[in-house]
């Protein structure tokens, strides 16, 4: 949801290290991109709508030089992509220019005070009212700091907002609602919405909170209060290299971050599985008990929160997931409940605002989540990380894997008495059965066969029903193919109207158990109706012989098998998306965080 990213102190090199963080933050937003520049002279801006290629083949034909300059990657907001809507903005005088991540709520108000002033705008965005305060601030004899906090004092909204002045030699920071982390090295400073913008040159790193100002320039840097009161910082040492922010020979991150999942898995169970003692301990969580439980989250991580909701419920917590943009606006009364808020960016804006509220009611919360020092992480109670590394694919594939994972590790650390040997050796198994999965799926030729479908539908029940949704939610994302998941017992309760035989049906069928009859039984409603079956199976029913396609997956527990279910329509997604030639990586109208409501 918009990219930032700035530096000072990278003499020659500031263009390209702009250049550099954009291209590691187009994940965020991928409409339009612009850099500024201040060097001994004026202030210097391209921008270009598009993605940051079309930024790159106008610096062609440019000569930008300086040695302190911001830039920005736009997810759309306010204004169509444009170029006169990218970021960064300018004043009247071609002086200040400002990127900023999130949105202004009084920007109308503002604009309008700024034009009866006499400025003029040259774009639709609310942003652009923020070069004006802070020319109105120079103009009024303010120095740049002052007249930058003087400005930003009357903004109402989420920001995280980076300026640069021609004059000085410094960026002007913000923050409130939107992420910002600063990189620290030798005489250089960065700042960038995260991390892997700038994790080629450091890995120390200083996060901003909400409220605090920064100001970088070449002495160094300073955090201070919306008073001006300098903020001791603690700097931070990441954990994760400037590899593994990049596609290591694939074609595509997403696919790349399919084929992660046996490492991140590994990560995330590591230290924390005792499978001779037959106990799981999460040490950042002490001996914290679960009691009753919401999970709160959006997207891809709902559906994980919904499998891990029935994990609780079948070691007997009362748990239930909720979408976080409707809790956030009125959640259920639970006063007992720990409110635990599953994001893999820790910043997307509803789940935020839902585990904020739960934190105004007096709910103890967590954050479950993969990034660490993320908003999340820091503003709530308890922290269980995910640990799968840096996901750069728009569609999650490699985190899901590790919420799932790490709720199975929750579940058990957490509800005393339910670690189960079995359940424990199945989960050190699944890296292993995911790699046999990768290394033996037939899903290229399932897409193949049916890639001139007119829509996807995904069933199953009890843990494969989040999966059924999530299975879809994939499809939809990278294909912009009609797809949708449903509890397979639902079918027949209106859905089965859509089915014809150009509709494939993918059916996750664990075990033979009752769910797996009752499943086939559904199965066999869709081929009545000439539906093509796809059946995702560990091939103990029966339902092969109702289905047109099969996908196997190991043989293992409910648990690990909606996971390893996944991973097999994880790979049908992108290989549909492969061959219709979609933009998998940035799939259109998406960002990867959503960091506003
Ligand atoms: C998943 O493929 C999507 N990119 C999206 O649904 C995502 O899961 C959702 O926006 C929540 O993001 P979060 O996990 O960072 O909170």
């Amino acid at each position: 949801m918009c990219g930032i990213i700035g530096c000072v102190g990278c003499g020659d090199r500031t263009l390209d290290t702009l250049m550099h963080g954009l291209s590691k933050l187009e994940y965020r937003g991928y409409d339009s991109a612009g850099v500024a520049l201040v060097g001994d002279g004026s202030l210097q801006v391209e921008k270009k709508a598009g993605e940051l290629d079309e930024l790159r083949a106008a610096l062609e034909d440019r000569d930008l030089s300086g040695t302190v300059g911001i830039g920005h990657t736009r997810w759309s907001t306010h204004g169509p992509p444009t170029d006169a809507n990218a970021h960064p903005h300018r004043d009247c005088t071609n002086n200040v220019a400002v990127v900023h991540n999130g949105i202004i709520e009084n920007y109308q108000e503002l604009r309008d005070e700024l034009e009866d002033g006499g400025h003029e705008f040259d774009s639709e965005t609310d942003t652009e009212v923020v070069p004006h305060l802070i020319e109105a601030g120079l103009e009024s004899g303010l120095d740049a700091e002052d007249a930058f906090r003087k400005a930003i004092a009357r903004l109402d909204g989420s920001f995280a907002i980076a300026c640069v002045i021609a004059g000085t030699k410094s960026v002007f920071v913000a923050r409130n609602d939107s992420p910002l982390v600063l990189g620290i090295d030798d005489g250089t400073t960065y700042l960038a919405s995260d991390v892997p913008a700038f994790r080629k040159y450091t890995d120390k790193v200083v996060y901003l909170e909400d409220g605090e100002f920064a100001r970088l320039d070449t002495d160094g840097w300073r955090v201070s209060t919306v008073e001006g009161e300098t903020v001791e910082k603690s700097v931070e040492t990441v954990e994760f290299d400037a590899e593994d922010t990049g596609k290591s020979g694939y074609e595509h991150f997403m696919l790349k971050e399919i084929h992660e999942q046996p490492r991140a898995l590994r990560q995330c169970l590591q230290g924390r599985v005792d499978e001779l003692g037959g106990t799981v301990t999460l040490e950042e969580l002490g001996d914290l008990e679960l009691e009753r439980v919401h999970l709160v989250a959006a997207g891809t991580s709902y559906h994980a929160a919904a499998y891990g909701a029935q994990l609780l419920q079948a070691d007997g917590v009362p748990a239930q997931a909720f979408f976080s943009h409707e809790y956030a606006s009125s959640p259920p009364p639970a006063e007992d409940a720990i409110v635990i808020g599953v994001s893999q960016s820790g910043e997307t804006a509803d789940t935020l605002a839902a585990t904020r509220e739960a934190r105004r009611r007096g709910a103890e919360t967590m954050a479950l989540t993969n990034t660490v020092g993320s908003t999340m992480a820091r503003e709530c109670d308890h922290v269980c990380y995910i640990r799968s590394g840096p996901e750069i694919g728009v569609a999650a594939t490699k985190t899901f894997a590790g919420q799932q994972t790490a709720l199975n590790l929750l579940t058990l650390a957490t509800t005393p008495g339910t670690a189960d040997r079995d359940i424990i050796a199945e989960l050190r198994d699944l890296p292993s059965n995911v790699q046999q999965i990768l290394d033996e799926s037939r899903a290229e030729g399932v897409a193949d066969e049916l890639i001139d479908s007119d829509a996807y539908f995904f069933i199953g029940r009890g843990l494969n029903y989040p999966v059924a949704l999530e299975g879809a939610l994939k499809m939809k994302e990278i294909t912009y193919k009609h797809a949708e998941g449903f509890a397979a017992g639902e079918l027949k309760h209106g859905p089965l109207a859509l089915v014809t035989e150009n509709t494939p049906v993918f059916a996750t069928v664990v075990g033979d158990g009752e769910m797996a009859r009752k499943t086939i039984g559904n199965v066999k409603e869709v081929e009545a109706r000439d539906a093509p079956v796809v059946a995702v199976t560990d091939g103990h029913s029966d339902v092969e012989r109702y289905a047109d396609h099969v996908l196997e997956i190991p043989e293992t527990n409910p648990r690990t098998a909606a996971m390893l279910a996944n991973v097999q329509l994880q790979l049908v997604s992108y290989h549909t998306a492969a061959k219709l030639g979609r933009s998998i990586d940035k799939p259109r109208n998406l960002a990867k965080s959503v960091t506003v409501e």
